[in-house]
């Protein structure tokens, strides 16, 4: 599709004079929450051990080198971006969803017994005025403030929150419903936003790129308002090859995708987005309805050609990551396998993540990770649920698209803490785990794969041990989980809990 066509659909879709203008002109906010607010008095009177993982910093935190005990392996000696909300309460007012918060990236530079942490507040627009006005201007992905702005644009609301890529000697913090923001990797100093061409200067660009092992990264953007699906190719070197944007009924909240081969692949769950509740003042969140009579819609569109589409039923659930995806020959025609940690519902994303905001657990159903089976040539689509519990699906970057055998992932979830406590390694042929239990006080964080030419690779990441009120950084061979880490990195304070996190090698 050329840009004129682009700009056209965009235009004709929206109805808008700028393409910026994705959002429908509305009322500023006048009395969404009820007065008088309570939620920053509730998290300030909590006494969770837990706290530190919801709380603000109040600036930057500055290079801090942490206590390292055993040896980081050479392969993981680099730097692991990490990043997720941070910033959740200004004057007095805090934010009521865990998604919200101003994104503060973190850089943890590790070379041998040596770690360094250093973490800084992505500098985007929404903060930068914030933090000069001294109170919230903008609403939050899931909180409308009284008497905020309207939103004009996408990148109003932007606060790079959620995940980051390393491309072209740039590191990119990713929001879903807007631009990626560009940083400095060594400094983490924002310099602005990514454009990727000037048409589509602020149109969204979501937070799990996928990047096949020759370097080609894939990625998609959800223009609700305009009911299209927003595809990106992009070359190794980071020049945008390819962008279209396509219809898509029924619309709903997708946080993640997969490619295999030759398709890319969307699990849509029935969280569909509603026009009418936005335009009555709704936030972003609830805007969303859950409507299971669509069950889990699977659409997997030709790479070649994106108007070549497939639609596929699985039974209703909901997701917010995909493992990976890869595809066969079969006799019946080609078979695409895709493991994803499914919920039941979306409750997860209208409660727990929002109650932790005061202090409050509200449980909820755990997602198991769980394999499908797409037949594109039968078009019929199967599911089998395996025995763990997962989030935070990671794999083998070397993988990606092709078919893999270990997912490595959080799990365990354990009652009176927020999140999972162990991490895994589970084969998503035989369903069985290998799992490593950091204790009843630990809230698990994502853990990447980190390959080793032809060894079995490690597993990096961090958790936060909510007896010592600190965050910890560990590193377990890949094949061996059970055995504990071996080297860990304790940084001398708690970091807010974060998202998602890109390593990259000296
Ligand atoms: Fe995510």
């Amino acid at each position: 599709m050329d840009r004129r066509e682009l700009l056209r659909r965009l235009l004709a879709a929206g109805g808008a004079s700028s393409l910026l203008q994705f959002l429908p002109s509305m009322p500023a906010h006048a009395d969404t929450l009820d007065a008088p607010d309570t939620w920053q008095s509730q998290f300030d009177a909590s006494t969770v051990p837990w706290k530190s993982g919801f709380a603000t910093p109040r600036g930057d935190l500055p290079r801090t080198a942490a206590r390292v005990r055993g040896r980081f392996p050479a392969a993981v000696g680099g730097t692991l971006y990490r990043i997720g909300p941070a910033g959740h309460d200004l004057g007095g007012q805090r934010y009521h969803h865990w998604f919200d918060g101003d994104g503060m990236a973190h850089r943890f530079v590790i070379a041998g017994n040596s770690v360094h942490h250093q973490g800084r507040y992505v500098a985007t627009a929404k903060r930068a005025a914030e933090m000069r006005a001294g109170r919230r201007l903008t609403e939050g992905f899931g909180t409308v403030f009284q008497g905020t702005d309207e939103v004009t644009a996408p990148d109003r609301m932007n606060v790079a929150n959620i995940s980051m890529l390393h491309l072209g000697g740039e590191l990119l913090a990713l929001w879903e419903g807007g631009s990626a923001t560009r940083l400095d990797p060594q400094t983490l100093e924002t310099r602005g936003i990514k454009t990727w061409r000037a048409d589509l200067a602020g149109v969204p660009f979501s937070a799990h790129p996928r990047v096949e092992p020759d370097g080609t990264i894939w990625n998609f953007g959800v223009s609700s308002n305009n009911g299209l699906l927003l595809l990106y190719e992009i070359a190794s070197d980071g020049v945008l090859r390819r962008a279209d944007a396509l219809p898509l009924a029924d619309l709903p909240m997708i946080h993640d995708f997969a490619v295999t081969d030759k398709h890319l692949v969307f699990l849509l769950p029935p969280l569909v987005y509603d026009i009418k509740r936005r335009i009555a003042g709704a936030s972003m969140l609830d805007s969303h309805a859950w409507r299971p009579e669509l069950g889990m819609r699977a659409l997997v569109i030709d790479k070649k050609d994106w108007k070549r589409q497939q639609m596929l039923a699985l039974p209703v659930g909901f997701l917010y990551h995909i493992g990976n995806a890869w595809e066969e020959e079969t006799p019946s025609g080609t078979v695409i396998h895709i493991d994803y940690p499914r919920s039941d519902d979306a409750s997860s994303l209208f409660a727990n993540t929002r109650e932790v905001m005061r202090g409050v657990l509200a449980g909820g159903a755990n997602p198991r990770l769980t394999v499908a089976s797409l037949n594109l040539g039968t078009g019929r689509a199967a599911q089998v649920e395996l025995v763990a519990e997962a989030e935070f699906p990671r794999i083998d970057p070397r993988s990606v698209g092709q078919r893999h055998r270990h997912v490595i992932h959080a799990t365990n979830p354990l009652g009176g803490l927020p999140m999972l406590s162990a991490i895994a390694s589970t084969n998503v042929e035989s369903g069985a785990s290998q799992v490593f239990s950091y204790g009843k006080q630990a809230v698990v964080e994502e853990h990447l794969f980190v390959p080793d030419g032809r060894g079995p690779g490690w597993v990096l990441g961090t958790m936060f041990d909510c007896a010592q009120d600190k965050t910890v950084l560990s590193c377990f061979a890949a094949d061996a989980l059970t055995d504990g880490p071996v080297a860990q990195a304790t940084l001398p304070y708690a970091l807010p809990l974060g998202l998602h996190g890109t390593f990259v090698p000296i």
